[in-house]
C-alpha cells in the first residue's frame, strides 16, 4: 500500500517553493521544531526560498534545531565539501539560526560506533524530527544508505559505492580519487521515524530510480521505496523527474 503524496512541480525552483512552503506551515506553528536536513544540489532552491522566507519576516530559525543527514569521513567541518561547510554556506549563514542548534555528524570522529549512538541520542533528546528533508541518489540511496541486502536502523559507518563517488566527483575537481570512500548517515529507521518526510528529486537522470523506488516493490535494494510505507511522506517532482511515471 503506497500512501505517499506525490506532488509534480514545473521546475526545480518551483519544487523548492512548494518543500519551502511546508517548511514554514511548520515553522509557524512550531517554533521549537526540528528540521531534518539534506545536501546535493537538489535542496539548493529550497534554502534559497526558505533565506528569502527569513528575510521577509515569513520564518524564525531562532529557536529552531536541525540535524543533518549524514558527512563524509575524514573530512573536516571547514573542507569546502563537508556537509557541515555546505550548510553555512547554503542556509544556516544566511538566516537567523543559532549554529549551536545545528547538528551535522562529525566526519573526524575518533570512535565513530560511540559517535553514531550520541547522534541517535542527540536526535531522541531534541524530541525527534518533525520534518525530514531528502535527496535521493541514481541507485536510490537516501543519505548515504546504498543499496544493500537489508534496512540499517540507526546512524552508522558505511562504505560509498563506485556509483556515487562517480556522481559526486564533480564536487571534487572531477577527480574520483578524491571522494572519500566511506561517510557517516543516519540510518533508515532514523529516516523512518521521523513525522514526515519530504522528498525532492528533480531533473531526467532521476525518473527512473523515481519510478522504481516509488512504484516497485519495497526491497533494501532501492533504499527510498521504504519511504512507499511511511504514513506521512510527500514526494516532490519536477516535471523531468516525474518523466518516467
Ligand atoms: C549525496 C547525498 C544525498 C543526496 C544525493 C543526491 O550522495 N548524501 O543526501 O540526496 O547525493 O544528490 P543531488 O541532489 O546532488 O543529486
Amino acid at each position: 500500500m503506497i500512501h505517499n503524496q506525490i506532488i509534480i512541480a514545473k521546475t526545480p525552483e518551483s519544487a523548492g517553493r512548494c518543500a519551502a512552503q511546508h517548511f514554514r506551515a511548520l515553522m509557524q506553528t512550531k517554533p521549537y521544531c526540528v528540521l531534518g536536513l539534506a545536501t546535493g544540489s537538489t535542496p539548493i532552491p529550497l534554502y534559497r526560498e526558505l533565506i528569502a522566507m527569513n528575510q521577509r519576516g515569513e520564518i524564525d530559525f531562532s529557536t529552531v534545531r536541525t540535524v543533518n543527514l549524514d558527512e563524509y569521513k575524514g573530512l573536516s567541518p571547514e573542507h569546502e565539501q563537508s556537509y557541515r561547510y555546505f550548510m553555512n554556506d547554503n542556509l544556516f549563514n544566511h538566516v537567523n539560526i543559532n549554529k549551536a542548534n545545528t547538528f551535522v555528524p562529525n566526519g573526524l570522529a575518533a570512535d565513530v560506533g560511540a559517535f553514531c549512538l550520541e547522534y541517535e541520542k542527540k536526535i531522541e533528546e531534541l524530541g525527534g524530527i518533525d520534518i525530514q528533508l531528502l535527496g535521493i541518489g541514481h541507485d536510490g540511496h537516501i543519505g548515504f544508505n546504498e543499496p544493500d541486502s537489508f534496512f540499517p536502523k540507526i546512524t552508522h559507518e558505511t562504505q560509498l559505492t563506485e556509483m556515487t563517488r562517480e556522481a559526486n566527483k564533480r564536487f571534487f575537481d572531477g577527480d574520483i580519487g578524491k571522494v572519500p570512500t566511506a561517510a557517516i548517515t543516519m540510518g533508515i529507521g532514523t529516516v523512518m521515524a521521523a513525522r514526515k518526510v519530504i522528498l525532492i528529486a528533480t531533473g531526467k537522470d532521476k525518473a527512473e530510480i523515481v519510478k522504481k523506488s516509488f512504484f516497485g516493490p519495497v526491497d533494501p535494494q532501492v533504499p527510498a521505496s521504504i519511504l512507499q510505507l511511511h504514513k506521512n511522506c510527500v514526494v516532490i517532482l519536477d516535471e523531468e523527474a516525474a518523466g518516467a511515471l
